[in-house]
Formats: structure tokens, C-alpha cells, sequence
């Protein structure tokens, strides 16, 4: 990839000898979902599908972005002095954030870059090419400047220019799983204050599967804003009754004794979405320690339900794949992943049962939509590097 990646530097941006390549990886989330922003725990793991960018700095204040999922936009320009946000700069607006949200943090960026980028991640697949491009880019500003940032501090900028420049009220999830990424590890994080522990995904009898179904409804940013709203005026009601600082500080009891206060039916079901799968992700984890993957399938399984008919984020062609995929024997568990409305699903699929699972979803899915899924078999990577 990495000579690839310089010969088309070279051909859009000219000699590509001061270039660097860079990578920074996808994630999908194994349990764990809409916990995020409500002080709950996440159990991501990052993928060796990713973003690649070759970068060289300017001597300058121009910035300039070429990337190879989008060629028909062509070379893309713009200047460290124009650092908004705007409909037409289009995917640039992710890297363009991060260099504001450096500034706003007070951090030097002197200069601009040239910039080609190629991502591996499928677009609006829910498996975060945003938060890759983001960490990315803060990860080449750290190289070329010395900023002194840790990668968790990485995690934190993209979020920031995520909720302040791009307009989406993501959590850390993503950005976190990004920049904190260990091979053959998914992350255990306490979103409530970051403190976190890898657990081994080591799995000798099963892969995980990832379904894309390839559909992305409109209004996602919007839906999820509403979402996360709902969740923090159910915790400002339960706050008149518990001593909380998130929804995540509730166990599913102090929950079932106290939701009378949540005035709407909606938001107390929201809220319950928030307090179970907090929940089901702790015991979700615990059960992996002691190598009870089946336990671990079953809760990803519950989570789903959870996800369709509780917090109501997935869609008919999602459940069309999960549902799918539960017929499948050797299927352990499966679910919607990352924030909803289309994407993907993941799955936990015994090694002798990809093969039909592969065949019972893609046939399925096209039978009762007309349309074609896409099936990986994935790795888990580290976060970024420089290649
Ligand atoms: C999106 C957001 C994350 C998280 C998930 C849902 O991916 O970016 O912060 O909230 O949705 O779990």
C-alpha cells in the first residue's frame, strides 16, 4: 500500500521523496452501543482495515487533499485561514477539523500539508472511517510538529472537532478505539472517566464476521443528536431522585425502582436501552474472561433487541441480516454495530459455519431485499502507524 499510496502522491502533488505514509484503523464495536455518551461502558476493537495517507508538509499556510475513494473531486484545496466548516469541502472537513481543533487546543500548527488518501473502510459502513480520518490527521499533525500529545489525547481532539466542527454529538467510542488500538485485543472502556483495559480476543474456534448491508438512511446525525438528548433529559429527571452523574452509574434495579420519574414513555425507554446494555457489556466482558463465549453471544444477541426495539436505531435491512444470521447454526451471537440506521452488523461465527453463514445471509438478504450484502471476515489491529 505504502508505494502505491507515494506513486499516486507523486503523480497528483509532484516528487513524493518528503512524503510519509501513515495509517490509521476502522473499528467495530463488539458490545456496548449508545453507552458512550451516557457514562456506560464500550467494548470496541480496532480493525487492520483502515485509512492510509501520504502527507508532506508545506512551507506554507495552503492545504491540499486528494483521495482515492473520491477521484472525481479531483485535488481538493483550501488554507489553514479557512478553517470552517462548509458543505463543499466535503470529506475535508474531517482533517480540516482536526487542524482547528488542534488550534482551539492551543497546539501549533505553523504550516500546511499535501495530503492523498486511500481508505480500506467501507463508506457510511458505521465502521468509523470518520474517527479513522480524524485520529490520522491529528496523528501526522503530532509527527510533523512534535506536538506533545499522548494518542488518548488524539482520541479526545477528534471527538472535539467531531462535536464542534462536523456537527455530529459522537461520544469517544470511536476516536478511542481508533488511536488506542492493540492487535488480538477489543478495548474495555469506562467512557465515565477513560480508564480502560485490553482483554484478548482470542478466539481458536471463531471469526468475527461483519454484514454490511450497504444501505445508510438519511437524517443519521440528526436521529442519533435526538437520541443522545432523550438520554440526558431522562438523566436530569433521575438526577431529582439519584445521586448519578450518567445513566451508566445505574444498575439495572436502581433503574426499575426509580424510571417512574421519567415523565415520557419514549426517553424511559431510551433510558432503559442505556442502563441494560451498560449492563450486558460489563457481564459481556466478564463472561469472555472466563471463556464463556456463549454467554457472550447471547448478550450480544439481547443487545440487538435492545437496539431495535428500545432505543430504535436499526433498521429493516439490519434486522433482515441479524435475523438472518440467528437461523445460521455455529452462529454465537450477532447484532447492529456502531451508531444505527443501516451499517453493519457484527457476528461471532464458528470457523466451520462461515462458510454457510456467508451463503444463508448473502442469498437471504438479496431474496427479501434485491440487494447485495458484503461479508468480512476481520482481523483485529493496532491503532496507528506510521508505515
Ligand atoms: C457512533 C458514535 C459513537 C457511539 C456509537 C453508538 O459510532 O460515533 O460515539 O455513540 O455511535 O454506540
Amino acid at each position: 500500500m505504502k508505494d502505491e499510496l507515494l506513486k499516486k502522491f507523486e503523480e497528483v502533488f509532484g516528487e513524493a521523496d518528503k512524503a510519509k505514509v501513515y495509517f490509521a484503523p476502522g473499528r467495530v464495536n463488539l458490545i456496548g452501543e449508545h453507552t458512550d455518551y451516557n457514562g456506560g461502558h464500550v467494548f470496541p476493537c480496532a480493525l487492520t482495515i483502515g485509512t492510509y495517507g501520504a502527507a508532506r508538509k508545506r512551507d506554507d499556510n495552503i492545504l491540499r487533499f486528494y483521495s482515492l475513494n473520491f477521484e472525481e473531486a479531483g485535488v481538493i484545496e483550501s488554507s489553514l485561514d479557512d478553517l470552517k466548516p462548509s458543505k463543499e469541502a466535503g470529506w475535508t472537513n474531517y482533517p480540516k477539523g482536526v487542524m482547528w481543533a488542534f488550534k482551539e487546543k492551543g497546539y501549533d500548527v505553523p504550516v500546511g500539508m499535501d495530503l492523498v488518501l486511500y481508505g480500506t473502510i467501507p463508506n457510511g459502513s458505521g465502521l468509523s472511517s470518520s474517527a479513522s480520518l480524524e485520529v490520522l490527521t491529528g496523528f501526522i499533525l503530532r509527527d510533523f510538529f512534535g506536538t506533545e500529545v499522548t494518542n488518548q489525547e488524539l482520541a479526545l481532539i477528534g471527538q472535539y472537532s467531531e462535536n464542534n466542527y462536523n456537527g455530529c454529538n459522537c461520544g469517544i467510542m470511536d476516536q478511542f478505539a481508533v488511536a488506542m488500538g492493540k492487535k488480538d485485543s477489543a478495548i474495555f472502556l469506562d467512557t465515565s472517566d477513560l480508564s480502560f483495559e485490553y482483554a484478548n480476543i482470542n478466539l481458536p474456534d471463531a471469526k468475527i464476521v461483519i454484514t454490511n448491508s450497504k444501505v445508510k438512511h438519511s437524517l443519521v446525525d440528526s436521529a442519533y443528536n435526538k437520541r443522545r438528548s432523550a438520554c440526558e433529559m431522562a438523566l436530569s429527571e433521575l438526577q431529582t431522585v439519584c445521586d448519578i452523574k450518567g445513566l451508566g452509574d445505574l444498575t439495572c434495579e436502581e433503574f426499575e425502582a426509580n424510571k417512574a420519574i421519567i415523565k415520557d414513555d419514549e426517553r424511559r425507554v431510551r433510558a432503559k436501552h442505556a442502563v441494560y446494555e451498560n449492563q450486558r457489556t460489563i457481564d459481556a466482558v466478564a463472561a469472555l474472561k472466563e471463556n464463556d463465549i456463549e454467554t457472550f453471544g447471547k448478550l450480544m444477541n439481547a443487545s440487538h433487541i435492545s437496539l431495535r426495539d428500545d432505543y430504535e436505531v436499526s433498521c429493516e435491512e439490519i434486522d433482515i441480516l441479524v435475523d438472518l444470521a440467528w437461523t445460521v447454526p455455529g452462529v454465537i451471537g450477532s447484532r447492529i454495530t456502531g451508531g444505527g440506521f443501516g451499517g453493519c452488523t457484527v457476528s461471532i461465527v464458528k470457523n466451520e459455519s462461515v462458510e454457510d453463514f456467508k451463503r444463508v445471509v448473502t442469498e437471504g438478504y438479496k431474496e427479501k431485499t434485491g440487494n447485495d450484502c458484503e461479508i468480512y471476515v476481520v482481523d483485529i489491529g493496532d491503532g496507528p502507524v506510521i508505515l
